[in-house]
């Protein structure tokens, strides 16, 4: 590799990649993310290299293993260009019969494209509903990117936003253009970038640090580590030209233990960019120097936070401290320090390539651009979505979601991570922004989005957060540490039944408390869950609470299983199925489940033939008593068995 002195180097270099590649088809395949690699898409890469060796085809067709392409329901996903055709769930059989078709035969393999409504199918990857909706700006370059090959980046014109702003603007210049786009923080709380950026670069020391915070500790969200495995390139770039408006010559990314894949694809886009000169001394001839150490973080929820995170950088342990003063202007090792959320770095590049009024194009009023989500739960095309801020809920769940997975009702859709809120369907059309959601009792967080039916219960969901808040706090505060852990006492005994009156007014009191006392946002949004399911779904508190029934039938505690004995045909196989052995019957007879060995798995409803919907679940209400023992089944009429 040859070192860029200067950014006509980098342009030379953008021209040859072309011209060789120029005339060339290439096949897309998400084999270089981990959801990518769990469906098998790495057999699939290596069959289409086989293939293509094995034809000739080699000069012609190149494979390229990407990153996550989004469509995570569909995996291994296979894009071919430059026509874009879609193939879905391709195994590696299917290979040959890609090759020999399309490639050779520029025909379509109908089989492995995607069905639309009615079962039709689409052939190309912008007509699927999932892509048509979505304006993936941030995200949508990952198609095209080996992420091991800083020249797939080059060639999609990476790095060119460097160039334009270490060899054409003053460091003031990138920030106002940063500060003008109203780029705000894609981590959580939604804060200005730019007006971040500045108090670090206001802020007295010589010495300063840049920071890429992809801890990414949120359960269910995973659009950092796709765009850290996918295009880790887009986030260092942000990160440099970040650096350079601030006054940083040192940055950090601080990536979570889990996330190996991030790990190694960063650690080899870094030394690619080093060996190119876009990292190191001078960087191309710009008289400005700047270089990188990835931290790996041991893997807890809080050390996402600024400051604990900033501790461990440090070697301490990541908890948070008072914030006094911010850690923008006292952070690393007591020096200006700015971070910003992977998301948020991987947008500068765009904003000062295509300009602050490009980008302040998109969204709304107060929330510009896009926003990646993670669209997850019961919803039929989960995945990764960008959308431009100000879609509505609706639009999200269902026009790119494909709405509610076997025609199921929509119930509630979480929203903003474990603190964040649960919205119920009479919001579906709340345009989605950091404003609008903090309004609703929800927030942006950053970009969980967990779709549930009517089979959720909402007062379990708040138990599920709480839970998971509740060990996840660090302990440091008492608020936080106990005033969680007093709130999911009271939310476990409402889902068993224990429930008592009060309850209710003691989750809102002791919310209060938790959110206005505790030392860092972990606990000051941690009553998120109970609120808005309290605001939104106060009557299912109130009927687990006084007639101890859950509505959703979702509650362990508050449900039992019974046969009903006119319906009963004494086939058995609820009785074979039981892991228990709780079901007793036999030949002729009603079947029986005996309720103190019943563990409610709710295997018995599932297997019981839809012809004789037999078993049924009840909550709310005394379980009627057993048939006589050796009572016989009533046939239906015209059935022999
Ligand atoms: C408990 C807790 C966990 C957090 N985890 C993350 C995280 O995993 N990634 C992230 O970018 N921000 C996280 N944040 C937010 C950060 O503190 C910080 O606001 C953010 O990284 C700033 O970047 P941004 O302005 O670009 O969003 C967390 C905050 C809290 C309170």
């Amino acid at each position: 590799m040859v070192k860029f002195k200067s950014s006509a180097d980098l342009t030379q270099k953008r021209r040859e990649i072309l011209a060789q590649r120029e005339g060339k088809r290439y096949i897309a395949i998400n084999a270089s993310g981990t959801c990518g690699l769990s469906s098998g898409s790495d057999k699939v890469s290596r069959a289409f290299s086989a293939e293509i060796e094995k034809q000739g085809l080699s000069g012609r067709v190149e494979v390229r293993a990407t990153g996550c392409l989004g469509f995570c329901e569909n995996s291994p996903v296979v894009i071919i260009f430059p026509e874009e055709i879609c193939y879905v769930k391709v195994k590696p059989e299917d290979v040959p019969e890609v090759i020999a078709e399309t490639i050779i035969g520029g025909k379509l393999v109908e089989r492995l494209l995607y069905r639309g409504e009615g079962g039709k199918r689409i052939a190309r990857e912008g007509d699927i509903p999932f892509y048509k909706h979505q304006s993936r700006i941030v995200f949508g370059n990952n198609r095209s990117i080996d992420p091991r090959s800083i020249d797939d980046y080059i060639a999609q014109g990476g790095y060119a936003a460097l160039g334009k702003a270490l060899l054409e603007m003053s460091p003031e210049g990138v920030l106002e253009t940063v500060k003008k786009a109203n780029l705000r923080g894609r981590g959580g709380g939604g804060f200005p970038a730019g007006v971040k950026w500045e108090t670090t670069r206001n802020a007295p020391g010589k010495k300063k640090y840049v920071i890429v915070n992809a801890d990414e500790g949120d359960p269910g969200a995973y659009m950092d580590r796709s765009l850290l495995e996918g295009n880790p390139h887009s986030v260092i770039e942000g990160l440099i030209i970040g650096a350079y408006a601030i006054g940083s010559h040192e940055g950090y990314v601080y990536v979570r233990q889990e996330y190996p894949l991030a790990v190694e694809n960063l650690s080899i886009a870094l030394n690619q960019a080093r060996r190119y000169g876009l990292l190191g001394r001078n960087i191309l001839g710009s008289g400005f120097s700047f270089d990188v150490t990835i931290h790996r973080g041991a893997g807890a929820f809080v050390s996402g936070e600024s400051s604990a995170l900033m501790n461990a950088i440090e070697g301490r342990v990541g908890e948070p401290r008072p914030k006094y003063i911010r850690t923008a202007v006292s952070g690393v090792r007591e020096r200006p320090s700015n971070l910003n959320n992977v998301e948020t770095w991987a947008n500068v590049p765009l904003i000062i390539d295509r300009g602050a009024d490009w980008f302040s194009g998109i969204g709304t009023k107060g929330s510009k651009g896009t926003k990646i989500f993670s669209l997850v739960g019961k919803v039929n095309n989960t995945g990764l979505v960008e959308v431009p801020m100000g879609m509505t809920l609706r639009q999200i769940i269902f026009d790119i979601g494909g709405g509610i997975k076997q025609g199921r009702k929509f119930k509630a859709v979480q929203t903003g991570g474990p603190s964040g809120g649960v919205l119920p369907e009479g919001l579906l059309d709340l345009p989605v922004d950091f404003d609008q959601l903090a309004a609703a009792g929800s927030m942006m967080g950053s970009g969980g989005m967990i779709v549930m039916d009517e089979d959720s219960c909402m007062v379990d969901v708040a138990r599920y957060f709480l839970d998971f808040l509740s060990g996840e706090s660090c302990g440091k505060c008492v608020p936080c540490r106990e005033g969680i852990r007093q709130m999911l006492r009271i939310l476990n005994r409402i889902c068993e039944g224990k429930g008592k009156e009060g309850d209710i007014d003691l989750l809102e009191e002791l919310s209060a408390v938790v959110r206005d006392s505790s030392l860092c946002a972990l606990g000051q949004t941690a009553p998120n869950p109970v609120l808005s399911t309290i605001k939104y779904f106060r009557d299912e508190y109130e009927a687990h609470i006084q007639k101890k029934r859950c509505p959703a039938g979702a509650c362990k505690s508050l449900i039992s299983y019974y046969i009903l004995p006119e319906k009963c045909q004494a086939c058995q196989i609820c009785a074979r199925e039981c892991s228990v052995g709780a079901i007793s019957g036999g030949k002729n007879l009603v079947h029986v489940i005996d309720q103190d060995k019943c563990t409610k798995c709710g295997t018995c409803i599932e297997v019981c033939p839809a012809k004789f919907d037999a078993v049924v679940k009840l909550s709310g209400e005394p379980v009627p008593p057993a048939p006589p023992p050796g009572t016989e089944v009533t046939r239906s009429k015209g059935k022999k068995r």
